[in-house]
C-alpha cells in the first residue's frame, strides 16, 4: 500500500488539503522559528549615538591539566633522552603493557642521571604523558578520554579548542611543536592506511573508538597541522534525552516516533554541528526490529540496535589516486542487496537522485541527512545536488521526484547559546504547478534570552491535526497516538 507513490493522478488515497501551505521552494525564505519582523512604516529612526557595545574580551583558556612551563622544559629533556636511549621499531613490536614498562624504566634512569628532582607524583605524571606521547596521542590522549567533549579542533601546535555542551573553548593543551602534531597526526591516519604530508596535506580519517578525524597539513593550512575530531559518543543520545534537553517537546517527540515508525521518508535537515546525525540515530530507533536496513556512510557514526542491519562506509582514493567508492556507488549496490530502508549519513551529491529514486520506488522508510538552514533550502539543495550530478532533467521533473520521494525534513539547529534545537518538523505534500507545497506541523519559537545569555523558546504547533501522513499511521495502526500528540500540543 505505501510502495510505490506517483506523484501527481494515480494516488488512490487523496492527500488531504493542507490546512495552511506554509513554503514554496522557489520563493524567498521567510524566518519561521523567529518571530515575525514588523515591515517598518514609520521613517527610519535616528542613527544611534550611543557607543558601540563593547567586544567582548577572550576568555581565558581552560585548564585541562595543571602543569608548569617548568614542568614542560623537563619533560621535553627527559623525552629528548628517551628518544636517543629507545629503539622505536624495537619498542612498536611489544604490546602497551611491555612497552610501557620499558619506558617506564629508561625514563627512571634518565631521571637519576639527570639528577631531575621530582615527587613520585610529578614522576608517575611524566611518565604517563611521555608514554602517551610516544605510544598514543600525545597531549589528546586527557581529551579523548573526556565523554562530555563533543568536538577537539587542533589549530597547530599551540591553540587547542574543544567544544563542551554546546559552547566552544580554547584549552591549555599545546604540543611541543608542529612537529609533534604532524607526528600524532600521521599515527592517527596511519592506522587506517592512509598518509598526509606536504603531497597529499588532506585526509580523512578514523580513531580506533570510531571517532571521526580530519587532517589538512601544511601549506595548505597556513598555521600548522589542522586536526579536528568529532569525538564517537558511546552512549548516543536518545528521544527521551532530546526531550530532557529541550531539543524537542515530548508531543514533538512522539510525532518523530511515529514519523519513523510507519516508514515516512525523512531528511534530515541542518548546519555543521547541529546535531543532525544525532537525530538520524534516534529517529531509527523507531524501525520495527525484523526491517533489513542497510546504511551508506563517509564514516561509520550510526548506531543501530536492530538486528538486521548492514553497514556500508565509503573509501576515499588510494595514494595512486585510485580505487575510491562513492556515496553514489554505495546507494547504487544498496538497491542490489533486497534493502528495506536505507539510512544515508550525509547527503551531499549526486546520490541524492539515487536515494530519491529509491525512495520513490518502495524503499520507503527511507532517511538521509543534509546540509541546510531551512526545509525550503533543504529541497533546494536536493534538487541542486541532482543538477550538479549532471542529470539533464526538467526542473518540474527533479520537483516531481523530489515531492513524490520526501514525506518529512526534520530540521536541526544549533542555537546561539550553543543548545541544539529542531526547530521545524515539515511535511512535503506535494507540487501545485512548480510550485512545492510544504507544510509545518511543529516549530520552535524563540521568545527572547534569559540573565545568563540562554535562548528562551518553546516548541509549538501550527494547529494541524491530520498531516499528509494520517494515512500511512492508520495503515501501521498509530493514528490514536498521533491525533492524541498533535492536539495536545495545539492545546498548549
Ligand atoms: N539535542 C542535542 N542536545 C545536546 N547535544 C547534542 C544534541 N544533538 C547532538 N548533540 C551533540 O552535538 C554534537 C554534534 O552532533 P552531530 O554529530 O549529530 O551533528 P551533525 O549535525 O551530524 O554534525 P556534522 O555536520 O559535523 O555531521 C555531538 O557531540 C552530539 O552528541
Ligand atoms: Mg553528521
Amino acid at each position: 500500500m505505501f510502495g510505490k507513490r506517483p506523484t501527481g493522478g494515480g494516488d488512490t488515497t487523496p492527500r488531504q488539503k493542507p490546512a495552511a501551505p506554509s513554503a514554496a521552494v522557489p520563493k524567498a525564505a521567510a524566518p519561521v522559528a523567529a518571530p515575525k519582523a514588523a515591515i517598518p512604516t514609520a521613517p527610519p529612526p535616528a542613527p544611534n549615538l550611543s557607543p558601540a557595545p563593547e567586544k567582548k574580551a577572550v576568555p581565558p583558556p581552560i585548564a585541562i591539566e595543571s602543569r608548569s612551563d617548568q614542568y614542560y622544559e623537563v619533560k621535553t629533556t627527559i623525552f629528548n633522552a628517551l628518544i636517543d636511549t629507545i629503539d622505536l621499531a624495537q619498542l612498536a613490536q611489544l604490546d602497551a603493557e611491555s612497552a610501557r614498562e620499558e619506558i617506564r624504566d629508561i625514563v627512571n634512569e634518565i631521571i637519576a642521571i639527570k639528577n631531575v628532582t621530582m615527587s613520585i607524583a610529578e614522576q608517575e605524571q611524566l611518565l604517563q604523558d611521555i608514554c602517551n606521547d610516544v605510544l598514543g596521542y600525545g597531549p589528546l590522549e586527557p581529551l579523548l578520554a573526556r565523554d562530555d567533549i563533543a568536538d577537539i579542533m587542533v589549530n597547530g601546535a599551540e591553540r587547542v579548542f574543544i567544544e563542551v555542551g554546546g559552547k566552544v573553548q580554547l584549552t591549555n593543551v599545546r604540543f611541543r611543536d608542529n612537529a609533534q602534531l604532524m607526528n600524532i597526526c600521521q599515527r592517527i591516519v596511519s592506522q587506517i592506511g592512509r598518509r598526509v604530508d606536504e603531497s597529499s596535506p588532506i585526509c580523512d580519517a578514523r580513531l580506533p573508538d570510531g571517532s571521526r578525524v580530519n587532517v589538512i597539513a601544511p601549506p595548505l593550512a597556513i598555521d600548522g597541522p589542522t586536526l579536528t575530531i568529532r569525538k564517537f559518543k558511546k552512549d548516543k543520545l536518545k528521544m527521551a534525552d532530546l526531550v530532557r534537553f529541550g531539543s524537542i517537546s515530548p508531543e514533538g517527540a512522539t510525532v518523530l516516533n511515529v514519523i519513523g515508525n510507519c516508514r515516512c521518508n525523512v531528511l534530515i535537515s541542518g548546519g555543521t554541528g547541529s546535531g543532525k546525525t544525532t537525530l538520524l540515530n534516534t529517529m531509527t530507533a523507531f524501525i520495527d526490529i525484523d526491517e533489513r536496513i542497510i546504511t551508506c556512510e563517509d564514516a561509520a557514526e550510526l548506531q543501530l540496535q536492530q538486528p538486521h542491519v548492514v553497514r556500508l562506509e565509503t573509501r576515499p582514493p588510494n595514494l595512486e589516486g585510485t580505487g575510491e567508492i562513492t556515496m553514489r556507488d554505495l546507494v547504487k549496490n544498496c538497491l542490489r542487496m533486497r534493502p528495506e530502508r536505507i539510512i544515508v549519513g550525509e547527503v551531499r551529491g549526486p546520490e541524492a537522485f539515487d536515494l530519491l529514486q529509491a525512495m520513490n520506488t518502495g524503499h520507503d522508510g527511507s532517511m538521509g541527512t543534509l546540509h541546510a538552514n531551512s526545509p525550503r533550502e533543504a529541497l533546494q539543495r536536493v534538487e541542486s545536488m541532482i543538477t550538479m550530478g549532471g542529470y539533464n532533467l526538467p526542473s518540474k521533473t527533479i520537483r516531481e521526484m523530489v515531492t513524490g520521494a520526501i514525506d518529512v525534513i526534520v530540521q536541526a539547529a544549533r542555537l546561539r547559546d550553543g543548545s541544539r534545537r529542531i526547530t521545524h518538523i515539515t511535511e512535503v505534500i506535494g507540487l501545485e504547478g512548480d510550485v512545492v507545497i510544504t507544510q509545518d506541523l511543529f516549530l520552535y519559537e524563540i521568545t527572547g534570552e534569559d540573565e545568563s545569555g540562554r535562548v528562551r523558546g518553546r516548541h509549538v504547533s501550527t494547529g494541524i491535526s491530520r498531516p499528509a501522513f494520517w494515512d500511512r499511521a492508520r495503515y501501521f495502526n498509530r493514528e490514536r497516538e498521533l491525533l492524541e500528540a498533535l492536539e495536545a500540543a495545539a492545546a498548549k
